[in-house]
């Protein structure tokens, strides 16, 4: 008797348990519609250090295209988010204060943290170069500001990285993870991560109390995507943790409280690496 509820709830559970895992999170397996030749105009400006006052910063300084292809830095504070697949976020900012992209966008040209630039000179600027000046009569009839800000949501939309191990396993491939990374994946539900780090993004949608690893004290924070993070070094807002393995631990000891063996760190490690999408083609042109 007992055992046939046992199997009965077994059943109930196991069905659910794969449900949750479908609805929980969403495959990337293509790239959005962006349009390539405002995507270009947009990357030529994102790397313009005439665009800022001092014309020494340029957004590409902190969010590097060049020196790594991680779409954030390594020796910054704070530090960077990464860019890569930004456009499927649903919040923006630290504190997740922003919903909407394009409006990030014009707030990262003005904003003293940021690149701390004017649309007066901004636009003088462009107006200034032929090159730039052709390109915004031909794409979009005028330089406005406005246009400014759309080429590089674009160049932001092709930014996207489609088909990691862990996509093509949520689209279906059973084999696209192998056991040691569907194990790290099972934790990853299990020990309530996903409770956070979940959506198209792997987070990117939330914001989570969280415990400062400065001072321990509370913050409202977003929850940033998993995507790419083997490649996005250093991590959390401060970029305290310079290791996967070291927030692991951290989310270990301050978040979950499991007790985790070095085993299991071990697997979600190898899930973690299973989240590397394919390189943007933009990054190459
Ligand atoms: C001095 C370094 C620096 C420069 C220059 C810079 N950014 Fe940022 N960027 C940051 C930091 C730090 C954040 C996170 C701060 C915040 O928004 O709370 C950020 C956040 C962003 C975000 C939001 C990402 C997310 O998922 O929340 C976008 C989009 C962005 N920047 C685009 C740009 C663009 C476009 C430029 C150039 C116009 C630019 N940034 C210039 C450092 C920089
Ligand atoms: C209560 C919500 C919550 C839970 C549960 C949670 N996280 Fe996080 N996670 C966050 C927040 C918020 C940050 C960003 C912290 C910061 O920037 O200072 C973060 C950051 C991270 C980062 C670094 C991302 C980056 O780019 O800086 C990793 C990796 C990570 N978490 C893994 C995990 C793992 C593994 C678990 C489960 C053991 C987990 N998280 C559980 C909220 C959560």
């Amino acid at each position: 008797m007992i055992k046939t509820l046992f199997l009965v709830i077994f059943l109930l559970i196991c069905p659910a348990f794969g449900e949750v895992r479908s609805t929980m999170f969403t495959p990337i397996v293509k790239m959005p519609k962006y349009d390539k030749e405002k995507a270009l105009l947009g990357k030529a400006l994102f790397s313009d250090i005439r665009l800022s006052t001092d014309k020494k910063t340029s957004c590409e300084m902190c969010h590097n295209i060049v020196q790594n292809k991680s779409l954030t830095s390594n020796n910054m504070y704070p530090n960077p988010p990464t860019l890569l697949n930004a456009y499927y976020n649903f919040l923006y900012s630290f504190d997740g204060s922003q919903r909407d992209l394009k409006i990030k966008i014009e707030d990262s040209f003005l904003n003293p943290t940021e690149l701390g630039s004017s649309k007066k000179l901004i636009i003088e600027r462009i107006e200034k170069n032929p090159n730039y000046k052709f390109k915004f009569n031909h794409l979009y009839g005028e330089v406005t500001f406005e246009n400014v800000v759309d080429s590089v949501y674009e160049f932001i939309k092709a930014l996207v990285t489609p088909l990691s191990k862990f996509d093509m396993y949520l689209d279906g491939n059973e084999t696209a993870l192998n056991s040691d990374e569907k194990k790290g994946f099972d934790l990853f539900i299990q020990y309530g991560c996903s409770n956070c780090h979940n959506g198209i993004n792997i987070g990117g949608n939330i914001i989570s109390r969280f415990l400062s690893t400065d001072k321990y004290h509370k913050i409202l924070i977003k929850v940033p995507t998993l995507r790419n993070i083997a490649i996005t070094t250093p991590y959390f807002h401060d970029g305290s943790k310079s290791s996967l393995y070291n927030v692991i631990q951290f989310a270990d000891k301050i978040l979950v409280r499991k007790h985790m063996s070095n085993e299991e760190y071990e697997y979600l490690h190898k899930f973690f690496l299973s989240l590397t999408g394919q390189t943007p083609e933009i990054l190459y042109e």
